[in-house]
């Protein structure tokens, strides 16, 4: 046979239905592995060695982390094959180091990163190639396993993004602003989501992660919730009425934490004078925005803002019904807009952008009932904690969900616009410390509806 009689045979085998998931795991794989080159390739070998804060690890930490879990799932796990680099497994596990201890670890140095990062890329290309992903067990049905891994590689970008917030010196990265969203009509303040039973979760999107599942049926009471994420404008109100220093609005250990460091505005604000504040972004510094999303506050701030508002935080269920419940129907949808993927009129997603877009973006994005923003731009904080839902089997692995049950997380829900299409759904779940504001966290408040 000739070589373009072979291409030909492969392009027939590889564009049948059933190769369907792993064409869209490969462009996934490589898609995440263009964004950690970018991230880790923008700054010089010293910044990617260097702690950029105590709250993260070394930017080249992620990257060899990156690599060894895909050896670890995708290699090993799936591929049955004999480990490439075990002895490097405890450095880059990252319940056995805590970030702060990273950087005196002997890490691969970056050129050495990133060739192993690459050569294990190389060796999965292979294996996907001559998976079985039609049957063969829950790891690769439906190519499963290295949908988790495209996931996991994009969750580690967001993180290296948070890294380069934190980093001081001068800029690295750049992005056009989001679009100007044309002729919109003011938008309510609030919507009415009805009460009754909605479906959260899911059972059959193949790519959830095990904290997602199974679907199971939810009682929700009526409830109004905010149309748009809560601005800097709103929140600056808030701020200007002494919200900060009225320990009435906050949870005691909120008040505590701001007592003790300070604090008196999310993180990255300085004070200009008077009610003119500026904030640091990816190292440009300019105005607030009113009209934008407040990013970079904590949970305590977010629920001493709501309670300020004489409001509250929505819980996850309430969230997720305002995002996916299709009154028309019933249904439960994928997205706010219904089950097609994210595009880029849909939603401020996978980094396109280094900033949230103003409040009443997207209107293309909006749910069935009008509510906007619900995917992208920040991750919204929710008032619950992070808790199995009933049925939850851990899956592959105790430590991606199941240590962090408990109240000691909070929920974050709809991703920002460091967020990777392929690691965002409708019921995809973060979760964090209350205390944290590094990551790219605003929120939106909801009340009781009164039953007539
Ligand atoms: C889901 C974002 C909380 O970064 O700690 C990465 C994702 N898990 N590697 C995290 C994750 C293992 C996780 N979050
Ligand atoms: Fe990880």
């Amino acid at each position: 046979m000739t070589a373009p009689a072979e291409d030909e045979a492969e392009d027939a085998r590889n564009t049948r239905p059933e190769q369907a998931p792993k064409r869209r795991a490969l462009a996934a794989l490589i898609a995440a592995r263009e964004r950690t080159a970018l991230l880790t390739s923008c700054v010089d070998d010293g910044e990617l060695v260097a702690q950029h804060s105590p709250l993260m690890s070394p930017l080249v930490w992620d990257l060899a982390h990156i690599g060894n879990q895909e050896e670890q799932w995708l290699w090993r796990a799936v591929g049955g094959r004999e480990a490439l680099r075990p002895e490097i497994d405890s450095l880059y596990d990252a319940f056995e180091h805590p970030r702060a201890t990273r950087p005196s670890l002997p890490l691969l140095a970056p050129a050495e990163a990133r060739a192993y990062a690459a050569d294990v890329r190389g060796r999965i290309v292979d294996l996907l190639d001559q998976a079985p992903v039609e049957e063969s067990g829950p790891l690769v049905e439906s190519a499963f396993a290295f949908g988790m891994i495209a996931q996991h590689e994009q969750q580690h970008d967001e993180t290296m993004l948070i890294t380069h917030q934190l980093r001081k010196g001068p800029v690295a990265l750049t992005a056009p602003p989001p679009p100007v969203a044309s002729g919109s009509c003011p938008l309510e303040r609030e919507v009415l989501v009805p009460g009754g039973p909605f479906t959260m979760g899911t059972s059959d999107e193949p790519w959830a992660l095990d904290n997602e599942r199974p679907a199971h049926t939810r009682m929700v009471a009526p409830f109004f919730i905010d149309t748009v994420p809560v601005t800097n404008g709103a929140y600056l109100s808030f701020m200007a009425d002494g919200g900060y220093h009225d320990e009435r609005w906050w949870h005691p250990e909120g008040w505590a934490q701001i007592r003790r460091h300070g604090i008196e505005a999310p993180l990255f604000w300085r004070h200009e004078s008077g009610d003119r504040w500026l904030r640091r972004r990816f190292g440009a510094t300019g105005p607030v925005a009113e009209d934008e999303p407040v990013l970079h506050v904590s949970w305590y701030e977010a629920d001493a803002y709501a309670r300020w508002a004489g409001r509250r935080l929505p819980t996850e269920a309430e969230w997720e019904k305002a995002a996916r419940h299709d009154p028309a129907t019933g249904r439960s949808r994928r997205y706010p807009w219904g089950d097609t993927d994210p595009g880029p009129g849909h939603a401020n997603l996978a980094q396109r952008h280094l900033g949230p877009a103003p409040a009443g973006s997207y209107p293309e994005g909006s749910s069935p009932l009008g509510v906007r923003q619900l995917i992208g731009d920040v991750w919204e904080w929710t008032a619950s904690d992070f808790l199995a839902y009933p049925g939850f089997r851990a899956f592959p692995y105790k430590e991606y969900s199941e240590v962090f049950f408990g109240p000691g997380h909070k929920v974050l829900r709809g991703g920002s616009f460091a967020v990777d299409p392929v690691a965002c759904r409708g019921t995809f779940r973060n979760w964090d410390l209350p205390v944290r504001r590094q990551i790219f966290s605003g929120f939106r408040t909801a009340r009781d509806a009164e039953i007539a």
